[in-house]
């Protein structure tokens, strides 16, 4: 018997550009066994919100400033998830660390992009237009991003696909962000998402079985 496409939430913080990769990927049917269900942010003004809004997608503001400690905050998110079943989560631009406890909770069932090749320039404090910067400093000639599983190491999970950039030599912090972003996460992120959700669609692995 078939199930429904696997339900998605998507974590954002900023922009959104990723978000709406997923959301494009969804309309042109690059992703087809999952369904962005809700849109988490823990920014109240993030633009991704309008984004999520324009194509009908169910928003949440979740605020980690509302809440006294990680515990709390990650529980209501907790609570969210379960509320809307959700299956798989895809951090896109989500600038909080999820702790230990959140992650075993939805253990192999978080991706997350990271905009430089895994293991170089990540890690806590690596994030945005840093690592970009900190890619520069160091002179590298090839970035790129990176998708992977989130455990609870930062940017240490099990990597799902890579693809690598060039830099030019004019190249500024936030010339770099925007190529990585054209050239590599708006492609891997789509892709890995379809991968993760096809694995769980054919397993027949539902919801049930996430620990909470
Ligand atoms: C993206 O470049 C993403 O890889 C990065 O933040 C940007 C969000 O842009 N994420 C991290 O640095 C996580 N460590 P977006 O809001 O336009 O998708």
């Amino acid at each position: 018997m078939q199930r429904p496409p696997v339900k998605i939430a998507v974590f954002v913080s900023g922009g959104g550009t990723n978000l709406q990769a997923l959301i494009d990927a969804q309309k042109s049917g690059i992703i087809t066994h999952g369904k962005i269900e809700l849109v988490v942010s823990n920014k109240p003004n993030a633009y991704a919100l309008e984004r999520a809004k324009n194509n009908s997608i169910e928003t949440v503001v979740i605020n980690n400033k509302d809440y006294s400690d990680k515990r709390e905050f990650e529980a209501e998110l907790k609570k969210t998830l379960k509320a809307h079943e959700i299956e798989l989560i895809v951090l896109a631009g989500f600038m909080c660390i999820l702790t230990a406890d959140f992650t075993n909770a939805y253990k192999n069932r978080i991706l997350n992009v990271h905009p430089s090749l895994i293991p170089s320039f990540c890690g806590e404090g690596f994030y945005g237009l840093r690592v970009h910067k900190a890619a520069l400093d160091y002179g590298v000639k090839v970035t790129g991003a990176t998708v992977h599983f989130v455990n609870e190491i930062p940017d240490g999970g099990k990597i799902i696909l890579q693809k690598a950039v060039s830099v030019q030599e004019t190249d500024t912090p936030e010339i770099l962000q925007r190529r990585v972003m054209e050239q590599a996460e708006w492609h891997i992120l789509p892709e890995a998402c379809e991968i993760v959700s096809k694995e769980i669609y054919e397993k027949g692995d539902a919801y049930e079985h996430i620990q909470n």
